[in-house]
């Protein structure tokens, strides 16, 4: 059995304390099932730590020079069972995990359920989402976001949204809640557009105004470019990287970004906006369109991961930064042909339909 020494147990419960003491009342006040406790924030213990309700998600990360763990399994295990004892949550909800480096990005992944695998419901602003804590890397809902799915369902009321690279579909779920027209959400997976749809129609967003598309992100917008749908909000999420058999070519974010958005952009109704966000660490932003952004990374930092830097967010505004784009493509040619309404709801139910 590896032998954590006592220093380092001893630390990690200290953090811990330390931490729930400050993030347990910020959750509870702001009604908050989901959050980071912590973070990588002592050098010699690089966990994750995640709070989904009565479960606990423990992630080592793996070393950024090696790109192997600096532990191990049993290290592992001991240090998940240290942060269970120490928040009172039987060792049977505290899930354990490596993650990776993203050396290949986030390809679509579209494996088979293994049996035995742990599952939950969590509430975020009135709103539910199914989170799987076993059968994946990624549970279901990326914390890191949550300011951001706040601000979705506020620029959502009245408007045609298209969620990119939607995985298990918050972003739309959110956006539905704000009172969205339709929402439109793009995956290349199978599986996580059947966990979309599904966290869906658990928050009452059912009908043929909500549509899943399982394709290519930039095959898709290729295809919309000469159907002339514009839609009001995109919001653009995209993996590192991602290589699939269904795909042209490998998408690189670094290298590909550009292209991504300069395509939302032309999707873009005359008041629309693009959101783009980035958890690609040294992402830098280069495209035409640069000076016209607006970061909105800070502001969408929440607290439980104000020590790091999980994303980050770019606004693109058609109606006030003056981007130019060419015509016959505005709302007037819209599939959709709603006019646009400047958005005021803030995390509404979704309406049943
Ligand atoms: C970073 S996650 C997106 C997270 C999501 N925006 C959210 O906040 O919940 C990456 C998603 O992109 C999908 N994906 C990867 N490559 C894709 C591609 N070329 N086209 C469309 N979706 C892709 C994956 O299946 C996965 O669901």
């Amino acid at each position: 059995m590896t032998e954590v020494p006592s220093g380092q147990k001893n630390a990690f419960v200290q953090a811990i304390k330390r931490r729930q003491r400050h993030l347990w009342p910020w959750a509870r006040r702001h009604g908050i099932e989901a959050f980071r406790l912590y973070d990588a924030d002592q050098g010699d213990i690089p966990i994750e730590l995640d709070v989904y309700g009565n479960y606990l998600h423990v992630c080592e990360i793996e070393r950024e020079d090696t790109g192997s763990a600096l532990y191990g399994p049993q290290w592992r295990f001991i240090m998940t069972d240290i942060a269970a004892r120490t928040l009172g949550v039987p060792g049977e909800r505290a899930v354990t995990k490596l993650r990776p480096r993203r050396r290949g990005g986030e390809a679509a992944d579209d494996s088979l359920l293994p049996s035995g695998s742990i599952q939950t419901w969590i509430h975020e602003a009135g709103l539910q989402f199914r989170i799987n804590l076993t059968d994946y890397l990624d549970t279901g809902l990326f914390l890191h976001h949550r300011i951001t799915r706040g601000m979705v369902a506020d620029l959502s009321m009245n408007r045609n949204v298209l969620n990119l690279f939607c995985y298990s579909g918050s972003f739309s779920v959110y956006a539905a809640a704000g009172g969205a027209l339709s929402t439109t959400s793009v995956d290349l997976s199978g599986n996580y557009l059947r966990w979309a749809r599904e966290n869906m129609e658990a928050n009452g967003a059912i009908g043929g105004m909500h549509t899943y598309v399982q394709q290519d992100a930039m095959q898709f917008l290729r295809e919309q470019k000469n159907t002339g749908t514009r839609y009001d909000l995109i919001i653009c999420d995209p993996p590192t990287f991602s290589n699939s058999r269904s795909m042209e070519s490998v998408f690189d974010l670094k290298r590909d970004h550009p292209q991504l958005i300069t395509a939302c952009l032309s999707l873009l109704s005359t008041n629309g906006q693009l959101l783009f966000s980035s958890n690609t660490s040294g992402f830098r932003l280069r495209t035409r369109d640069t000076p016209r952004a607006v970061n909105l990374t800070n502001q969408t930092i929440p607290e439980d991961f104000a020590r790091s830097r999980p994303h980050q967010l770019w606004m693109f505004d058609m109606a006030s930064s003056g981007i130019k784009r060419k015509p016959p493509g505005d709302s007037a040619s819209s599939r959709h042909g709603k006019s646009v309404a400047r958005p005021r709801s803030r995390n509404r139910r979704p309406r049943r339909q």
